[in-house]
């Protein structure tokens, strides 16, 4: 079919924002015998829990399920002491931002996100032909509190504040929220991505004690980090209810699966796998960052399940990997294609993974 018709045609038909839009790339990916650590999963194995209640409810597999996840989200509620009319899923955090573009934007809207951040941010302004605008990092590359208060107009619709930062690990204090959020008009809402809180250690600490104060804060969280469950797409946000009601009118009502959400109630009630995966992640993030210290690598203090490291030839360093069944995020920054993010894996995967930088460098064993 591709030569048959021509592309110009096709073209014309796309919306203006669509046609010359770059859809996300994960990267090159191994073949086999593979380490994946290039998009901050949880490589610990499914548990066998989650796998019972995913069979359960595969066998009502012939019914739609209840829409709106309402059991799933009573028991999120109850972890964060709301009402259940405060959640909202999707599919993934993807799809939750997907859903705050198609209520909230319009087309002469401006989107704040960092400069060097979760790239959906972006996306999702594109392709609600809302205008992007990046906020410079700081040098040190964590997100600039100041300068999202500095960047807002009148035009300012929306704020992707993403804590910790994917992909540099930088965090901020709730203060730095609270800044923020005190400056910005209570017409721009604030969009705090929380993916990566549960890996955050004090002073860093989650915004939801936040909600009853500000009417315009939405916090977002998946359950494809620490929960384990990224194949399954299940993500929600926290919000007044108010505000979750109009969200949900722009929600496909079917769009979380009942298998997921049923992977995603186990997964709640499955506190020990959620400690280990913590302390993993917190541990392993530290060996890492003693490794590059080791080896002389430049990094950057980490509050994520990953870690950003900078090298001259970062992309070769990314092929060699690759060849040896490894693969990790190759950033660019400022036209500099730098930056390798790494996933804290099990510590059998990562100590591969030193093994094989620690080679390519030709670095002696530290
Ligand atoms: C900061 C951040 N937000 C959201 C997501 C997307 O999560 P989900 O798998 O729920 O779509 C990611 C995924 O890597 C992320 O890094």
């Amino acid at each position: 079919l591709a030569e048959k018709f021509s592309e110009s045609y096709f073209r014309g038909l796309a919306r203006p924002c669509v046609r010359d839009f770059k859809e996300y790339d994960a990267g090159p990916m191994p073949g086999e015998q593979f380490v994946l650590a290039s998009a901050n999963e949880n490589s610990a194995e499914v548990p066998r829990c989650i796998l019972e209640a995913v069979l359960k409810a595969a066998a009502e597999g012939n019914r739609y399920g209840e829409g709106s996840c309402l059991k799933l989200r009573e028991r999120i509620a109850a972890l964060h002491g709301l009402e259940p009319e405060a959640i909202m899923t999707g599919t993934g955090l993807d799809g939750v931002f997907t859903i705050l573009g198609r209520a909230f934007l319009e087309p002469d809207d401006e989107v704040l996100f960092g400069e060097m951040t979760f790239s959906a941010y972006r996306d999702t302004a594109i392709l609600s032909g809302a205008s992007p605008v990046a906020v410079p990092m700081r040098d040190n590359l964590s997100l600039d509190s100041g300068g999202f208060i500095r960047a807002a107009t009148d035009r300012t619709k929306m704020v992707f504040f993403c804590n910790p930062n994917n992909p540099t690990g930088s965090a901020a204090e709730l203060s730095e929220i609270r800044e923020m959020l005190d400056s910005l008009p209570k017409e721009t809402i604030f969009v705090l991505d929380e993916a990566y809180i549960d890996f955050a250690e004090p002073p860093y600490e989650s915004g939801i004690p936040l909600l009853g104060e500000y009417p315009n804060l939405v916090i977002c969280r998946t359950f494809s980090k620490i929960y384990g469950l990224a194949g399954f797409r299940l993500g929600y946000a926290a919000a007044a209810p108010e505000l979750i009601k109009y969200a949900a009118k722009a929600r496909e009502v079917y769009c979380v699966s009942a298998i997921a959400a049923a992977a995603a109630e186990a997964a709640l009630a499955n506190t020990e796998f959620l400690r280990k995966s913590r302390e993993t992640a917190i541990g392993e993030r530290a060996k890492m960052a003693a490794f590059f210290d080791g080896i002389e690598v430049k990094h950057y203090p980490t509050q994520g399940n990953f870690i950003l490291i900078e090298l001259d030839n970062a992309r070769e360093v990314r092929d060699r990997l690759l060849k040896h069944g490894i693969a990790v995020r190759l950033l660019t920054f400022r036209g500099k294609e730098r930056y390798l993010r790494i996933s804290a894996g099990q510590p059998p995967e990562n100590r591969f993974i030193e093994r094989e930088i620690r080679d390519i460098l030709g670095k002696k064993k530290g």
